[in-house]
C-alpha cells in the first residue's frame, strides 16, 4: 500500500484534514495513522474548547466525524477515572494531549472461565504518545491513576461505533453499553434520561 512522506500536522486543524486525506482509502495503514497523530504537538489553547470535564466520570466530546469513516473525538479523565472495555471491532488511537494514562492490556475472558481476568501488560502513556488496539490484541483498562492530575487525550475510531462492551476485571462479566457524548463540536449534548454507564 503507498505510504506518503509524513508532513507534520502544525495544529489540530492540520492533523484533522490531514486524517480525511488518509481515510479516504478503505485501506488504512495503522502506522501511518499512529505517526502523524504522534507528529501533531499538543497545544492546549486548539482543544481547550472541547475539553470538558464531570466530576463523576471522563467524558467523550466528539470533535470531528471524519466523513464517516472515523469518529475524533477528545476525553476528559478527573483522578480516578477509567474503564476495561472492548472496541466493537474497530480501530482505536489515543493520543495524550495533557498529563498521563496508564494502559492494562487484558486477554478476552473465555465464557467458562471465572475470576479476575487476565493481565497481559501495562504501561503508562505519556503527553503526545498514541496507542493502538483493536480487539484482536484484546481488552484494555485505561485509567488515570493520578490523585492530583487530570488527563486529556485524543480518540480515532474507525469505523465508528455506537456501542461497546464493559467488564468486570474480577468476574470477567461483560455489559453492553451505548456510546454517549458529554459534548459535539464543543457544545455540551442535550441531557440523556438513559442512565450514562462507564464506557469507551
Ligand atoms: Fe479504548
Amino acid at each position: 500500500m503507498e505510504q506518503t512522506e509524513l508532513v507534520k500536522p502544525e495544529t489540530l486543524d492540520d492533523l484533522i484534514k490531514t486524517l480525511h486525506n488518509i481515510f479516504e482509502s478503505d485501506c488504512i495503514n495503522v502506522e501511518e495513522v499512529q505517526d502523524v497523530m504522534e507528529a501533531y504537538e499538543s497545544k492546549p489553547q486548539e482543544w481547550m474548547k472541547f475539553a470538558k470535564f464531570d466530576q463523576y466520570r471522563y467524558t467523550r466530546n466528539l470533535v470531528d466525524e471524519g466523513n464517516g469513516k472515523f469518529n475524533l473525538m477528545i476525553l476528559c479523565w478527573g483522578e480516578g477515572h477509567g474503564s476495561i472495555h472492548d472496541h466493537t471491532n474497530s480501530h482505536c488511537f489515543m493520543k495524550m494531549l495533557q498529563g498521563q494514562l496508564k494502559e492494562t492490556l487484558f486477554a478476552w475472558p473465555d465464557s467458562k472461565s471465572h475470576g479476575d481476568m487476565v493481565q497481559k501488560s501495562q504501561r503508562i502513556l505519556q503527553e503526545n504518545k498514541v496507542a493502538y488496539i483493536n480487539d484482536s490484541l484484546g481488552l484494555h483498562r485505561v485509567e488515570n491513576v493520578s490523585h492530583t492530575e487530570c488527563a486529556v487525550s485524543l480518540h480515532l475510531y474507525s469505523p465508528p461505533f455506537q456501542s461497546c462492551q464493559t467488564f468486570d476485571q474480577r468476574t470477567g462479566h461483560r455489559n453492553t453499553v451505548k456510546m454517549t457524548f458529554w459534548s459535539k463540536y464543543g457544545e455540551r449534548t442535550p441531557f440523556e434520561t438513559t442512565i450514562s454507564q462507564e464506557n469507551n
